[in-house]
Formats: C-alpha cells, sequence, structure tokens
C-alpha cells in the first residue's frame, strides 16, 4: 500500500483523526497536556510500560519512549485491538465511568472484550489484548505533515 500523508494542523487538542493506510485505520489523536500528563499515572497500570514485548512489530525504535511518539502531543496508533483485531472506540473523558477501571485516565476500550488501552496506546494489565496498539512506520513531513507508511 501507498505511504498515507495526513494534515494534522487543523487538529486541536483532545480531537483524533482516522486515515486508512493498508486497509487498516490509522489514528492520529493530538493529545492534551493532561493526556499526556495521565501516562505517568497509568504508568504502573499497564502490562508492558517500556513497550518491550515485541518491540520490532509493535513499537518503532522512534516511538520507544514515555509517548510512544515522535512528538509527545500526536500519537499516531494502528486502531485494530491486537486481541482478536476489533476496533477500540475512544474513551477520552477524565474521572471515573461505569464499566471501566475506577483507575481509568482515558484512552480506547475495545468493545468485543474489554481490552483497554491508555493514551499512548499501552494495554492494561490483566487484559486479553497481548500487546499495546501498534505503532505504524510514520514521519513528519512538516510540523503539520505526517506521513503514514
Ligand atoms: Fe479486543 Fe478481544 S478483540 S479485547
Amino acid at each position: 500500500g501507498a505511504p498515507v500523508e495526513v494534515d494534522v494542523g487543523d487538529l486541536k487538542p483532545g480531537e483524533m483523526r482516522t486515515v486508512e493506510w493498508r486497509g487498516k485505520p490509522v489514528w492520529i489523536v493530538r493529545r492534551t497536556p493532561e493526556q499526556l500528563a495521565s501516562l505517568k499515572a497509568t504508568d504502573p497500570l499497564v502490562a508492558d510500560p517500556k513497550s518491550e514485548r515485541n518491540p520490532a512489530e509493535i513499537t518503532p525504535e522512534y516511538a520507544r519512549n514515555e509517548y510512544r511518539s515522535i512528538k509527545p502531543e500526536f500519537l499516531v496508533a494502528v486502531g485494530i485491538c491486537p486481541h482478536l483485531g476489533c476496533s477500540p472506540s475512544t474513551r477520552f473523558a477524565e474521572g471515573p465511568q461505569p464499566s471501566l477501571p475506577a483507575d481509568w485516565h482515558g484512552g480506547f476500550l475495545c468493545p468485543c472484550h474489554g481490552s483497554t488501552f491508555d493514551m499512548a496506546g499501552r494495554v492494561y494489565k490483566n487484559k486479553p489484548s497481548p500487546d499495546n496498539l501498534t505503532i505504524p512506520p510514520y514521519e513528519f513531513l512538516s510540523d503539520s505533515r505526517i506521513i503514514v507508511g
């Protein structure tokens, strides 16, 4: 599949855009400072905080950092649950929500078997997903343009 160019210049903090790359949804989320700060709080709650599982397939070198991204504010992730391939939905609201863990800090929820992921796509502990969400190959062409693939 061809690389996909995305303009993120008009994406506001807290907003997400989905593009299709190789038949898969790729999410681009412009994270708020609060969402970035929440990653410290979710560190002890996620199964693989440093993305050490299958790093070659799941987390490219440039995303092996605390934000799992090239630029902290932009998360770029494949929107497919590594468990059995469902598409998680977004739950960016802060604070406890019914049917979610009490220590929930927002992120993504897979409707199929309940895997939850934080704002860096890291899977919470004791969930069916064996891995964090995949970070695809991407780079910045400029401050506001990303190329995926
Ligand atoms: Fe997502 Fe099973 S497919 S939890």
